[in-house]
């Protein structure tokens, strides 16, 4: 495969490339990640994905080591090196590597890495298969907004998913004056349509800042769709018109069943399409801009 990975400004073949042990991604998840998506070797919505990077590290009270411009120029170069056209860029960064110890290291750059990956075309919007829900405790911290490493509560939650025969979990918790209220899903943010308007949860303790969710938010200005950001109950959510779910590697997936049942009619409905299709005309306006140098 050839892959490549970019390590605090080394390139080298990803197979070969080493961290050390006391990385303290690797003994304390103490680090912070981004998955961007790449359409023809330009990455989409990169200014986004990087902002949001620098705002997940403040938010663990680590100073990246370059500006987002900086890394964007890292980024986009590298870009042109791997053979990844279509695909995503999985970018980490962790507090470094220095003897194992709860406390800060003082003087310990980040480890901040990158490589490319192809991944898969995805069906057109409206076309695959709905994608099946299965509702999980949300078992996470309180800030899911920082999009951390420490994603073990996530895996835990898509694992049970594909064990009940189902591909994403949605978690849910109990509001003391809302009943069973629904955030997000273990990796990807989850909206529901009634009567043509679209609901979603507000980002904060339990619901990350999907790059996808703000690309949709967006789209559905523009589409003339109402956007609506509150709490979603369970009961509700279940009783949707449409549910679909989106993340940089889905885009958008519209929703076939949810614990079993059927949601809505059992097909995409008209608003998921519609909302699809225009953020993949996004797309082109989205994948080529170098960060800071507009
Ligand atoms: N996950 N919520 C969670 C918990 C996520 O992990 C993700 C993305 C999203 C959607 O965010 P975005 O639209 O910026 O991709 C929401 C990535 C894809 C992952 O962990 O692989």
């Amino acid at each position: 495969m050839n892959e490549l990975v970019w390590i605090n400004g080394d390139v080298s073949p990803l197979a070969d490339a080493k961290v050390g042990v006391e990385d303290r991604g690797y003994q304390f998840a103490d680090g912070v990640y981004e998955v961007i998506r790449l359409y023809d070797g330009r990455p989409f919505t990169l200014r986004e994905h990087l902002e949001r990077l620098e705002k997940s590290s403040a938010g663990i009270r680590m100073a990246l080591p370059m500006s987002v411009a900086a890394l964007s120029a890292e980024i986009l170069q590298f870009v042109t090196r791997t053979k990844v056209r279509d695909g995503m860029i999985y970018l980490q960064a962790t507090r470094g590597c220095s003897a194992r110890n709860h406390v800060f290291p003082k003087n310990c750059p980040p480890t901040v890495l990158f490589y490319a990956r192809h991944l898969s075309p995805l069906p057109a919007p409206g076309e695959g298969p709905g994608a099946r829900l299965h509702t999980v405790p949300d078992e996470r911290w309180k800030r899911c907004w920082v999009k951390s490493i420490a994603l073990l509560a996530n895996v835990l939650a898509k694992n049970e998913a594909v064990e009940a025969g189902a591909d994403e979990a949605v978690f849910v918790e109990d509001d003391p004056k809302l009943g069973r209220i629904v955030s997000e899903c273990s990796a990807s943010n989850l909206f529901v349509v009634k009567g043509g308007r679209v609901v979603t949860a507000p980002v904060g303790p339990k619901v990350l800042p999907g790059i996808t969710r703000l690309v949709l938010a967006q789209v559905a200005k523009q589409s003339g769709v109402e956007f609506v950001e509150r709490p979603v109950r369970l009961d509700e959510a279940l009783a949707a018109d449409e549910v679909f779910i989106t993340s940089t590697t889905r885009e958008i997936s519209w929703v076939g069943t949810w614990d079993g049942k059927t949601v809505g009619n059992g097909r995409c409905g008209p608003v998921t399409l519609r909302l699809h299709q225009a953020l993949r005309e996004r797309i082109p306006s989205e994948t080529s801009s170098l960060v800071g140098a507009a």
